[in-house]
């Protein structure tokens, strides 16, 4: 898969980083790989910064996707790298969740902060580097959908499947993913007319900070699925709930 040029969310640990890692082995990786996090110049992203170092494609850009202004200035450095070309695809990767959290403990200012991250953040960011994706989009009209031409793919869980909820996770955690997940319906029918692919891809319960050490797979091995899928998906696809392996599952 020859992706010209990726934004991921949330790139400085966990998934994002990995994400990051496996893209710039590719034999053909991507020209600009814009690796965004909240904080970049601090020891929270030495190792990406690192990575940046050893590879110039990988260009680290300050972006917190509940901060408008701060996804308006990643747009304007990207702009300016990619020219004409846009932005092939973005990773809307960053995610919180919370621990803990039961229905008598709950508060207003955590589920609103789990919301802002995990849905609205999402939203805006799609929103901002929009203009870019249609770019990108119109650029290749030879092909269909695809995550080389223009798509978004959204980091969901199988947390936030209605069908598949038996009760007693995080319950705020699982609202956002399931409210990401109608986000990603509805951008699928509303950018099919920009033939710009919309996939809500999950992971699955990997270790990470977030997935914790118990969990049975590791973010390489996630990391390396997802990538495998994101090379199949085309405009079939659009508008699904995909997991690591490839696997339709239940909205
Ligand atoms: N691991 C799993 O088991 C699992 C399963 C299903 C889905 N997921 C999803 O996969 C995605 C990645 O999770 P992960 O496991 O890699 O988690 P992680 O290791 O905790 O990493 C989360 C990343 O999101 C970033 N982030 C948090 N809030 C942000 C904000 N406001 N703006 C920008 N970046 C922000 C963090 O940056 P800081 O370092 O600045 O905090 C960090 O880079 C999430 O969407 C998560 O819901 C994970």
């Amino acid at each position: 898969m020859f992706v010209r040029n990726v934004l991921i969310t949330g790139a400085n640990r966990g998934l994002g980083l990995e994400f990051v890692k496996q893209l710039v082995v590719l034999s053909e990786p991507p020209l600009n790989l814009f690796a965004t996090c909240r904080t970049p110049g601090t020891g929270k992203a030495k190792e990406l910064q690192e990575l940046s170092v050893a590879n110039p494609r990988v260009k680290v850009l300050q972006l917190d996707v509940t901060d408008e202004s701060s996804i308006v200035r990643a747009v304007e450095h990207v702009k300016k790298a990619v020219g004409n070309d846009g932005l092939n695809l973005l990773i809307n990767n960053a995610g919180i969740t919370t621990k803990g959290v039961t229905y008598d403990s709950v508060q207003a200012s955590s589920a609103m902060n789990v919301l802002a991250t995990n849905t609205v953040g999402p939203l805006l960011t799609t929103k901002a580097f929009l203009p870019l994706l249609r770019m990108a989009s119109s650029k290749d009209t030879s092909h269909g959908m695809s995550c080389g031409r223009a798509a978004i793919i959204n980091i969901s869980s199988t947390l936030g499947s209605i069908e598949l909820e038996k009760g007693g996770g995080p319950f705020v955690y699982n609202m956002s993913k399931a409210a990401l997940n109608m986000l990603t319906k509805s951008m699928s029918c509303d950018l099919r007319k920009d033939d710009i692919m919309v996939v809500a891809l999950d992971p699955t319960w990997t270790v990470t900070d977030l997935g914790g050490p118990r969990a049975p797979l590791s973010a390489e091995k996630s990391v390396e699925g997802m990538l495998n899928v994101m090379t199949t998906l085309n405009e079939t696809h659009t508008g699904q709930f995909i997991d690591y392996t490839g696997k339709n599952l239940p909205w």
